[in-house]
């Protein structure tokens, strides 16, 4: 199966989740890893490109940092510019029908975090809505997406090696569900 990981990360050198991802999955036959802000820096995305390798892959990915709810802006501008009205949807738009789209979020706030009496409020599942739209609007098939919460970026604040220990936990999940076509883990 073709893969297209559409990845957004605005500061993959400070990284410690998404550095770690990518090392764990770059070596994959078949999985072709669009970093958005090292491919596009002045932020302006050649489309067409973007929209032929969608058309190569048989799925995609969004692979991202949750950021204020959302996706960082990088993603939020191909969503924008890419899915566009008569190639993704509209009665012409049929491009990425039947792909199934796999997200792989992680957050800074633990998993308790996310519900209605947390200090989040909200469930992932409800904060992910316009994603969820996105896929019924251009037919793509979402899969139950990867989640690793609790696992902050916080300038001078070491990981600990428990949450190194999720970190590496989940890439190896990761890095399953992209060799075998399938989603094996959900919201660790
Ligand atoms: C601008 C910004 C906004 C963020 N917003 C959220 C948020 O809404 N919810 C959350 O749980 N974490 C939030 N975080 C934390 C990041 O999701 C977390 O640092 C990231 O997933 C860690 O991945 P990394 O090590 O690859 O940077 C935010 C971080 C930044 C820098």
């Amino acid at each position: 199966m073709k893969t297209l990981v559409i990845f957004s990360h605005p500061h993959l050198a400070t990284s410690r989740v998404h550095r770690t991802l990518i090392d764990t999955i770059d070596d994959l036959p078949d999985v072709h890893i669009h970093h958005l802000e090292a491919m596009y820096p002045q932020g302006d995305i050649d489309v067409e490109a973007e929209q032929s390798a969608c058309e190569h892959a048989s799925r995609l990915v969004f692979q991202f940092p949750f950021y204020s709810y959302s996706t960082p802006p990088m993603l939020k501008r191909w969503l924008d510019d890419v899915l566009s009205y008569g190639w993704a949807y509209g009665s012409k738009g049929q491009r990425l029908r039947n792909k199934p789209l796999q997200l792989v979020i992680s957050s800074g706030a633990p998993a308790s975090a996310y519900a209605a009496t947390g200090y989040n409020r909200f469930t992932m599942a409800e904060l992910l809505r316009p994603l969820e739209a996105t896929a019924h609007l251009t037919g793509m098939v979402l899969q139950p997406p990867l989640i690793l919460h609790g696992v902050p970026n916080i300038p001078g604040l070491d990981v600990t090696d428990l949450q190194m220990e999720k970190v590496m936990t989940f890439a190896a999940s990761y890095r399953k569900t992209l060799q075998s076509g399938h989603s094996c883990i959900r919201g660790i």
